[in-house]
């Protein structure tokens, strides 16, 4: 639930799956397992976790190209993929200040590789758990200007919070440390749109992994509560903004939205 220490080999890990999932080969072979025995059920998993992560970035473009905001505090960063938060603010503004934070062994292991910063900006990483939102401010802050609007950005990390209400306090508690003109970046995996992905999900909630819960969408736009939406508001992640080569968009179970803290 909260640190993790040691690298466990003897249970799927959701950062590890996840970059199995998205082509990478920072897994193990239960990783690997439990990915191909989810993908027999559910193949659209791996069009999810490359939507998640494409939805990420064109958030972080959005941001970059449309606001002020130069600083971003990524909590369940997951492993080094390609386009990592700071590699696309970097790249459009390189003077983004970045601040990853995770709780797993293995993210910490390779968090080298996520700490290659633009001369102009900063990179850093943390080592502590969502459950303790007060302890990533203060962690945040050695980093970041948090008097001034920073983007939080929660990517497929809140369905690990079984407690839903405990989900959306954390989401509270981190915001209420930034300032006006922040902004929240989310995505989650929703219920309701594939009987064969609610079914893998639960398979794979047995497996003695932290597991992940699927939301109903209008629990995932109830993270946003009290937040300006930016067009076109919460809606599946392919849908959101897509660029002009994102050819025939189609939704799936996975959602999310941009928004802006009044
Ligand atoms: C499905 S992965 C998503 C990774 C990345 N954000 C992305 O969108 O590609 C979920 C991530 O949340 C992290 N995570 C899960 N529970 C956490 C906790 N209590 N504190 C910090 N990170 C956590 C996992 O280690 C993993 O890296």
């Amino acid at each position: 639930m909260g640190h993790m220490t040691e690298i466990d080999t003897s249970v799927p890990h959701s950062a590890r799956i996840w970059n199995y999932w998205l082509g990478g080969k920072d897994n193990y072979p239960v990783d690997e397992a439990a990915g191909d025995a989810y993908t027999a059920v559910f193949p659209g998993i791996v069009t999810i976790a490359r939507s998640s992560r494409s939805f990420l970035g064109r958030s972080i473009r959005y941001l970059v190209a449309e606001t002020d905001v130069r600083q971003f505090l990524d909590v369940g960063t997951g492993l080094p993929t390609v386009d990592n938060t700071h590699e696309v603010a970097q790249c459009l503004a390189p003077e983004s200040r970045i601040v990853y934070v995770d709780n797993d062994p293995l993210v910490l292991a390779h968090a080298r590789a996520l700490l290659t910063s633009t001369p102009e900006g900063v990179t850093a990483y943390e080592d502590l758990s969502l459950y303790e939102p007060e302890k990533i401010l203060q962690a945040a802050s050695r980093t970041l200007d948090l008097t001034r609007p920073t983007a939080l950005i929660l990517s497929g990390i809140l369905g690990h919070v079984a407690d839903y209400d405990q989900a959306r306090d954390l989401v509270h508690r981190l915001l209420a440390g930034l300032p006006s003109g922040s902004y929240l970046s989310l995505n989650e995996g929703s219920r309701g749109t594939d009987p064969a992905y609610e079914q893998a999900q639960d398979a794979y909630n047995e497996t003695g992994a932290v597991p992940y819960f699927l939301r109903p969408v209008d629990q995932i736009a109830a993270y946003f509560e009290g937040l300006d939406l930016v067009e076109p508001g919460l809606v599946s992640v392919p849908l959101w903004r897509p660029e002009p080569s994102d050819e025939n968009p189609r939704p799936i179970g996975q959602h999310g939205a941009l928004g802006r803290k009044a």
